[in-house]
């Protein structure tokens, strides 16, 4: 597939054009952000090791049919994928206390959800990603009813199925943020990456972070830990 001109450069991704219009390559960088852009880096060799994670992860959820926009590697960084109209909201699921939640509601760092919470976030860098819930997803037309369903019912399944996933390899599922997007016949599907810039993940044992956490915090080992990730998902 030929990689035509360049659509879309984010902090952590390009999007570039191929010859198919229903299809688009995803190139995967090194850059890292965190706190809405206001923490710059890069993590050495994070582009191929996202982009395999997130393979892996694409292709697993496609076992269980859920849809997305995952069609196949075609570099160590670079994937192609359904090109997809998308939903600009960030739709988070979190089994356990971190982050935000621990400071936005004051909550102990590790406290386990006994019931998983779905949030959904405005996708807009000027206003810093803000927490919205699906009504604003509604007035401000982002969103329609069965849309936010769809990405409801969606998460809590991929949700449910990464968590097994993850814990019969030795971690925890804490958090993650997913994207969706419609097809031209307005289906909704599963967009965007999920890997350790999106997720949380910690040591069963141990509570280590295998995340992007660790480069938020300065807390070193972040290219080791990312590494260790796609090790522990790449073996049965
Ligand atoms: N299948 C798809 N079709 C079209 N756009 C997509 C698809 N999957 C992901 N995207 C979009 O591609 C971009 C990927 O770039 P990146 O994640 O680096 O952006 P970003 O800097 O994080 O900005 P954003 O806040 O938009 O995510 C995102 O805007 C994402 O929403
Ligand atoms: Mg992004």
């Amino acid at each position: 597939m030929e990689k035509k001109e360049l659509i879309h450069e984010g902090k952590a991704k390009k999007l570039y054009a191929t010859e198919d219009e229903t299809m688009l390559i995803q190139l995967f960088k090194d850059d890292a952000s965190a706190f809405n852009g206001a923490k710059k880096g890069t993590i050495t060799g994070k582009g191929e090791i996202n982009c395999t994670i997130s393979s892996i992860f694409f292709e697993y959820l496609q076992s269980y049919h859920i849809s997305n926009h995952y069609i196949k590697n075609l570099s160590p960084n670079e994937m192609l994928i359904k090109k997809l109209d998308i939903i600009p909201i960030e739709a988070v699921m979190r089994n356990v206390v971190t982050g935000s939640l621990e400071k936005r509601l004051g909550l102990q760092e590790g406290m386990m959800l006994e019931y998983p919470i779905f949030e959904l976030y405005l996708k807009n860098d000027e206003l810093g990603d803000p927490l919205i819930n699906e009504h604003h997803a509604y007035a401000l037309q982002v969103a329609r009813p069965e849309e936010i369903r769809l990405m409801y019912r969606s998460t809590a399944k991929i949700n449910a199925i990464l968590k097994s996933f993850m814990e019969r390899r030795g971690m925890v599922l804490v958090d993650f943020k997913l994207e969706f997007g419609r097809t031209d016949s307005g289906e909704i599907i599963l967009a965007d990456e999920i890997s350790p810039d999106t997720c949380r993940f910690w040591d069963r044992k141990t509570h280590k972070k295998l995340d992007k956490d660790r480069f938020r915090f300065d807390m070193g080992g972040v290219e080791q830990a990312y590494r260790e990730i796609l090790e522990r998902i790449s073996s049965n």
